[in-house]
């Protein structure tokens, strides 16, 4: 199993193929054996292009009639029928006609058209006679009912088509059911279902395989009809010329035997080599005037005068015939050769190119373990092409190799530039909270609760508008700055170990709004970011009240107030309770959360608090922690 699955792929397509070929044939002798009124030529043919793609089933399709053409001629000339039969097949696969039992009946309504064509063919094959073949009793009883030959072909044949191509769809069908996966996904590449999943949203990638396949087909078709007409001209002239020297040369035999025979016998002589050569329609002693269109009259002088008949139409039809049989076997072993073609371009160009696009197109934004595996994966690919494009593959397995290595090197870089920032945040924010002699490891421990109150609502599917790791990492790296305005804060106010007064309160709140306007002249500076607009949010609404009554700068209420504050808000209020400041004692863990939890939904956002508060183990942690600077 595994050998075939790793095998090169041409022996794959070229084993796929012979059994399609095996079961043609095998079903086709079956029901002759069984004397059944059925072809049944076409299994292997729908099987494999199921399984391979139409490429593999047209060719499958042409050689069936082909191999067979040996044996019975008249096979031969049906190969663009077999070849259409596994385009079709192939094409039904591709839109999934032939996952589900029930979408069967759409190929079988594509092929009950082909038949139409192939009728055709067999009228003129049979010199415009009923076809000598399963369908002649139908055909002959409804030809002698009063319907036209070429309608009684149609009919007979759609009569035997319609049962015999639903048995053979419902054969093709369990085959491939029975037909083990890997086997199947042994074929992926080549028939198109790999590309199929990975490209849904590229169609224009399938347009272009469709503009070109179409064009080969067209181009197929013409030059085709092209070289049949270059044949029946040619060779209809030739045969004209050929009938005219004979008429001339038959004509001198009869001028020679009326100087030496008498009536009867030259009557004779005459009917004899009438017989002889049926082309010639009459040959009469004495002159004549040119008849019909379709007849030439060829006449000769001395020594006695005879002209000779002949039928012009008659020669064309048999050269129409013949010319048929050439079209047919030309379009056949054309559009064999174009499947061939667009089979090995699928293989050697179209694959590898998928592939490495494909891998190419997310290696930059992956990480560096999924890097590693997509250099992996084109490392893997099987490019043996000897051509631009095995360049091609190897060029991009250096640059991936380096882009990886430059990437690795840059996200080194970026870590530790994003560490050296969040430290000198850290440290800001101490120098601001330094000020304040009493609050200590203040910063870093409400930036620890914010984080895990962040982590806690994203685990519980709150706010998923809003919270993601993101949202998580950046409010980390935000706290740290949320009273960044008391750098603006007197240190007579910052610093007074009693109560404040009313004038002094009013002016500590503005810490507020000064550490929203210091923000934003950053973000003048160094344009808007997340980090900054996060910052910014928590700094001027940190002291909101979820239902509005104290809360300041604003007033605002609910969820008008940002999520960052909210969550702030119950990080620096928990810190402060169970800190130690000259005006008071340090509440005790029990005494601090039943605050914050009584506070719940009048200062607090109830969903934060809830959120805090089944972190109890983790904030004691990060209290023990202490952060003490
Ligand atoms: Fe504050
Ligand atoms: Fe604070």
């Amino acid at each position: 199993m595994k050998t075939f699955v790793s095998a090169n792929k041409f022996v794959q397509i070229i084993i796929l193929i012979v059994v399609g070929l095996v079961i043609n044939r095998l079903l086709a002798d079956l029901a002759i054996h069984l004397e059944l009124p059925l072809y049944m030529d076409s299994v292997g043919t729908i099987v494999v292009a199921v399984i391979g793609g139409f490429s593999p089933g047209a060719i499958v399709g042409f050689l069936t009639n082909f191999i067979g053409g040996f044996a019975d001629s008249s096979t031969f000339y049906y190969g663009t029928i077999n070849v259409m039969i596994g385009v079709c097949a192939g094409i039904a696969a591709r839109r999934g006609d032939f996952d589900k039992i029930y979408r069967l009946p759409k190929l079988l309504g594509m092929l009950m058209i082909l038949s139409i064509p192939c009728s055709i063919l067999s009228y003129f094959l049979f010199d415009f006679k009923i076809a000598e073949n399963v369908v002649t009793p139908i055909a002959t009883a409804l030809h002698e009912s009063g319907l036209p030959v070429l309608l009684s072909q149609i009919l007979a044949d759609f009569c035997t088509e319609i049962p015999d191509k639903s048995i053979t769809i419902l054969i093709a069908f369990a085959l491939v059911r029975l037909t083990p996966r890997w086997f199947f996904k042994a074929f992926d590449s080549i028939s198109g279902r790999m590309h199929e999943d990975r490209y849904q949203s590229k169609n224009e990638i399938h347009t272009l395989k469709a503009q070109v396949t179409t064009l080969l087909f067209v181009s197929s078709f013409a030059l085709a009809v092209v070289a049949t007409a270059v044949a029946y001209k040619t060779y209809s002239e030739a045969e004209i010329r050929e009938t005219t020297l004979l008429a001339e040369s038959v004509n001198r035999l009869v001028s020679d035997a009326i100087q030496s025979a008498d009536s009867a016998t030259l009557h004779e002589y005459i009917h004899n080599l009438e017989g002889k050569h049926p082309r010639i329609l009459t040959i009469t002693p004495g002159m004549h005037e040119t008849g019909q269109w379709d007849v030439s009259i060829v006449c000769t002088e001395a020594p006695n005068p005879v002209c000779s008949k002949f039928s012009l139409a008659a020669i064309r039809i048999s050269v129409m015939l013949f010319c048929t049989k050439i079209f047919s076997t030309l379009f056949g072993l054309l559009l064999a050769i174009v499947f061939t073609a667009i089979l090995i371009a699928n293989r050697r160009v179209v694959y590898p190119i998928h592939e490495m696009t494909e891998e190419m197109d997310h290696f930059a934004y992956d990480s560096s373990k999924g890097r590693r595996k997509s250099i992996k994966r084109i490392e893997g690919l099987e490019v043996v092409t000897g051509n631009e494009i095995e360049n091609l593959h190897a060029a991009i397995i250096k640059a991936t190799k380096e882009i990886d290595l430059y990437i690795n090197k840059s996200e080194e870089q970026a870590s530790s530039i994003a560490m050296l920032q969040m430290n000198i945040i850290t440290v800001l924010g101490d120098m601001v909270e330094g000020r304040d002699e009493t609050t200590g490891g203040h910063v870093k421990r409400t930036a620890a609760y914010a984080e895990l109150i962040a982590m806690q609502l994203q685990k519980d599917g709150k706010d998923k508008d809003e919270i993601d790791d993101a949202f998580v990492a950046t409010i980390a790296v935000a706290a740290p700055l949320h009273d960044i305005g008391k750098i603006s804060v007197s240190d007579v106010i910052l610093n007074k170990p009693g109560k404040l007064t009313d004038e002094e309160f009013e002016r500590m709140k503005l810490h507020t709004v000064y550490g929203r306007e210091m923000l934003l002249r950053a973000s003048k500076n160094l344009g808007e970011t997340t980090y900054l607009k996060m910052a910014k949010e928590i700094a001027y609404s940190h002291h909101e009240w979820w239902d509005g009554s104290r809360g300041y700068p604003e007033h605002s209420k609910g969820r008008d107030i940002p999520l960052s504050a909210r969550i702030m808000a119950v990080a620096d209020v928990f810190d402060a309770l169970v800190s130690e400041r000259p005006y008071k004692k340090a509440f005790s863990v029990d005494d601090a959360l039943r605050i914050i939890s009584e506070e719940s939904g009048t200062h607090f956002d109830p969903e934060v608090v809830d959120a805090f508060l089944k972190n109890r183990e983790a904030v004691e942690q990060i209290m023990k922690n202490k952060f003490e600077v």
